[in-house]
């Protein structure tokens, strides 16, 4: 018996070696390691072998069934590396995957973003107020009459009910300090804003802006100054000059324009307005005080500088963007360039 497992295995060998398709491994299969295969003919003959040929040739028949075993695997294995092969002719796996496309931040919100993460890190927090104000929160406790030009029909969007569409957010000022429930008070209040104007490139009727207060006692002229400065260099860089041009806004005095000195290449140097601050007037503090009916505001105790500025100008700016409509249109040839 044996001999009969020697002569079985090299038949094995050889017939296993030329296994060249998937066909072939299986019949091999089948002849060798089949319930009724070669294998299992030859040990259903153990039960003739003379007991203490037993052991030797068991082991014998365990050793031929491995590599019997073995010699499948190894076949089975090279089939399938052939059959990878093929599957990848034509193919160059090393070539990169493509990219699908996941959209990117509009420019206003990257804009927001890079402008209140500056003034975070001045310790200012973001502030919210409603977009449908009253007057008086928009208008009169910002030191701003009755006779104002902001407060003309023709230039704002009032409903029946006498309250009307914020032409600023600078009404987060006073949101914030009837609310506040102590000082110092450091916000910053992004937001939309509207006004009846014509929509042209410089101007749209629902536009954003970023306001700024700042109230706590001695607060002066150069903490305003300095807190802009700063800002300023965030946005467009640590060589960025500013300019502050006084100005006239009811509710602050003194007021001022701030100027960026522009330096487009190729072009002379230009200053160009950019913001409105000042040092908030006592009456916005009054007005507040009453409405709060406390003297946590009280213009003898605090002080505080404000500003307000455009959000869709700051990114024309950056950008050199020359139509304001263009970050409305949600043109993706447009939007593309800044994802
Ligand atoms: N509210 C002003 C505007 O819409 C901008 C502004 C100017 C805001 C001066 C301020 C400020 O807080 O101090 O044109």
């Amino acid at each position: 018996m044996e001999a009969q497992l020697e002569q079985l295995l090299i038949t094995a060998i050889s017939d296993l070696e030329a296994i060249s398709d998937e066909a072939s491994l299986e019949a091999a299969r089948v002849k060798y390691l089949g319930k009724k295969g070669d294998l299992s003919v030859l040990a259903a003959g153990m039960k003739d072998v003379p007991p203490d040929q037993k052991k030797a040739v068991g082991q014998k028949l365990n050793e031929v069934r491995t590599t019997i075993t073995e010699k499948l695997e190894s076949a089975r294995s090279t089939l399938q590396d052939a059959a990878d092969a093929q599957a990848l002719v034509g193919i160059d796996p090393t070539l990169p995957g493509r990219t699908p496309f996941t959209g990117g931040l509009h420019p206003l919100t990257i804009i927001l973003d890079e402008a209140v993460s500056a003034l975070r890190r001045l310790g200012f927090a973001v502030a919210e107020g409603p977009e449908i104000e009253t007057e008086f929160h928009c208008f009169d406790a910002l030191n701003t009459p009755e006779d104002h030009p902001a407060r003309n029909e023709k230039d704002t969007f009032y409903f029946d009910d006498g309250k009307l569409l914020r032409t600023h957010t600078s009404s987060v000022q006073i949101r914030t300090m009837e609310a506040a429930k102590t000082t110092p008070v450091r916000i910053v209040a992004p937001g939309s804003a509207f006004r009846r104007d014509e929509i042209d490139a410089t101007h749209l009727s629902s536009f954003n802006q970023l306001e700024g207060l700042y109230v706590d006692e001695n607060v002066t002229l150069a903490d305003l100054k300095g807190t802009l400065e700063f800002f300023f260099r965030c946005m467009f860089g640590s060589e960025t000059e500013t300019r502050f041009r006084p100005h006239f806004f009811p509710f602050t005095e003194p007021s001022y324009e701030i100027d960026i000195l522009l330096k487009a290449s190729g072009k002379e140097p230009k200053w160009i307005e950019i913001a409105g601050c000042g040092i908030v007037d006592p009456a916005v503090f009054e007005a507040v005080s009453k409405s709060r009916g406390d003297d946590l505001f009280d213009p003898e105790r605090v002080s505080g500088f404000a500003f307000g500025m455009g959000l869709e100008r700051l990114a024309m700016i950056r950008w050199g963007i020359s139509d304001i409509r263009l970050l409305i249109e949600n043109d993706v040839r447009f939007l593309k360039q800044f994802a």
